[in-house]
């Protein structure tokens, strides 16, 4: 990393400019070109240089910043630095580095990283941008080339195959979410071994994960097992995603990641069987969930049964890797600003007092959703989101050529326009709605996250529910700074290292409801 961090800040002390300058004596000689005596060599050097001046001025037209191409040099550390740092934090600094809107080349192409809210908003609303980029071998590998919805870069089939998650996760589909949310997560606070190590993030994963299978299941898992499969498939898919075509010829890497991307895919498979043995041994199916729907779609010949299964997949995994790990950041970050907990708790006593919480309640929590919304803006789990331009286009003044590539930081927008406190963490921040333009955790327009509706529902449901029984602790001194954490497809704790698992467990104090004191 510091190799690459060093080459790159040479850079532009080696770039064609200086190159250029460096060549003007040896331009001279062009006028002796096909003079006798001037060797075949030389020739070949000269011609060689007018082609690259010629592509070096071509880009230089466009202008937009970011690292010069340097005789490919550019290209391959740009890339070089998504691989080893991770997309996230790749994108951070180069729009730290340069500015908020920069071209960077990942696996050869053009990518724009774009953080100024008037640049995303054009990509969030234009039809124009609703495919995504990502190795398509890569995609392949782990079953979302053509299928699913996620990284689905066939339009036409992701527009069809999006309807049955939009009836599925917004409108009257969200009634039943409180009641799931509310006795799911109860569930598991009931079952839990004791209340001195508990390990927080597997708590809140097992919940998600139960409450996505009673909503869009609704056949029995075994929640640990089917997450250990998640969590593998989502490495893979970080691993593969921005990975070249080369890497995939090696039939050993390629059979590995396909075999650890197939378990889960296996697993999905085995429980839609389920569903559909369930469904055809039911007298009277009156609770027509997700998965039935794409099953009645397979038997109408609408979808393939690849296609039901990778749609199902990508429903199980949604909320695990992106609600468990939001409210993970929240608890700790609840703890660090103990005036903000003590204003929540007094929202939830004068809103829902000792009772459990109803529908209709979750709008009425206006402190959560201010603390909710802070979150996502000052330490968001998805910071950033992956587009590609399907026409040519102008974004701000810069041509964008078909095919480029575009990153969407959010996360980078968020802390640098229109908030008045943009570092640090405070409910003031959401004093007033935020304008679209600037505040974007789900995305928005067409290709925006699906979820984004039943996600606040939810997050409020498994907030109030936890909070209003227990005061959560984590380890003295852990924040939020501290916490080893990596940035690649999202923003994650470390999990696999020895001290971490010290690091994510917390001690939770029962408290006393009515007077907010811990027992
Ligand atoms: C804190 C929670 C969540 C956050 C921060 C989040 C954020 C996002 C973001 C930023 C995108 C990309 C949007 C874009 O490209 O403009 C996305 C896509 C998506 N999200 Fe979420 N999400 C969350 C929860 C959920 C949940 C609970 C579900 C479903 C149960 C879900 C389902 C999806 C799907 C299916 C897509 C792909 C949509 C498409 O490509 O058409 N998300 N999410």
């Amino acid at each position: 990393m510091d190799l690459i961090s060093a080459c790159e800040r040479v850079m532009p002390q080696v770039g064609l400019d200086t190159t250029v300058a460096d060549l003007v004596p040896m331009s001279h000689n062009a006028s002796a070109v096909g003079a006798p005596g001037i060797s075949v060599v030389t020739r070949t050097l000269i011609l060689l240089i007018c082609l690259l001046l010629v592509a070096w001025n071509s880009r230089e037209k466009k202008s937009v910043p970011g690292p010069s191409f340097c005789l490919g040099l550019g290209p391959l550390l740009s890339y070089l630095r998504f691989s080893w740092t991770g997309i996230g934090t790749a994108s951070n600094y180069y729009n730290k580095k340069y500015g908020d809107i920069v071209r960077v080349w990942i696996d050869g192409e053009e990518t724009l990283i774009l953080s100024r809210a008037s640049a995303v908003h054009h990509v969030l609303k234009n039809a124009q941008y609703t495919s995504r980029f990502g190795s398509r071998q890569g995609l392949s590998c782990i079953g979302m080339n053509e299928r699913g919805i996620i990284f689905n870069n066939n339009v036409n089939l992701w527009k069809k195959i999006r309807t049955y998650y939009t009836k599925a996760l917004t409108g009257p589909s969200l009634q039943q979410t409180v009641e799931v949310c509310v006795s799911s997560t109860q569930a598991h606070l009931d079952n839990l071994d004791g209340l001195d190590q508990v390990d927080v993030l597997s708590l809140l994963r097992c919940t998600v994960v139960d409450i996505s299978n009673r909503l869009f299941l609704g056949t029995p898992v075994n929640e640990k097992e089917l997450l250990l499969k998640i969590q593998k498939y989502f490495d893979t898919w970080q691993t593969v995603l921005i990975k070249p075509d080369i890497y995939f010829k090696f039939g050993w890497i390629h059979q590995r990641h396909k075999a650890a991307a197939q378990e889960l895919q296996d697993a999905i498979e085995s429980l839609v069987e389920q569903k559909r043995r369930d469904m055809e041994q039911a007298d009277k199916l009156d609770n027509i969930n997700f998965t039935a729907e794409l099953i009645f779609a397979q038997n109408h010949g609408e979808l393939s049964a690849e296609n039901v299964r990778q749609c199902v997949l990508e429903m199980v995994i949604a909320a695990p890797d992106t609600l468990s790990i939001s409210l993970f950041f929240m608890l700790l970050l609840l703890k660090q600003h103990p005036d903000v907990e003590l204003q929540l708790l007094q929202e939830i006593d004068t809103v829902i007092g000792e009772r459990q919480l109803q529908n209709g309640d979750p709008q009425k929590l206006h402190v959560l959703e201010s603390f909710i919304n802070e979150c996502l803006r000052f330490h968001p789990v998805v910071d950033f989101t992956m587009r590609r331009a399907l026409s040519d286009d102008i974004i701000d003044g810069y041509r964008v050529s078909k095919g480029t590539n575009i990153i969407l930081n959010t996360g980078h927008m968020h802390r640098t326009e229109f908030f008045n406190k943009p570092d640090e963490f405070r409910l003031e921040n959401f004093e007033k709605n935020a304008p679209r333009r600037y505040f974007q955790p789900f995305g928005s327009g067409p290709r925006a996250c699906v979820g984004k509706h039943i996600a606040m529902v939810m997050m409020k449901s498994i907030l109030v529910t936890l909070l209003s029984q227990y005061s959560v602790c984590p380890h003295e001194g852990l924040t939020l700074d501290c916490l080893p954490q990596t940035n690649n497809l999202s923003q994650q704790p470390v999990e696999h290292q020895q001290e971490a698992e010290s690091h994510l467990s917390m001690r939770f104090l029962p408290r006393q409801r009515g007077s907010w004191q811990t027992l």
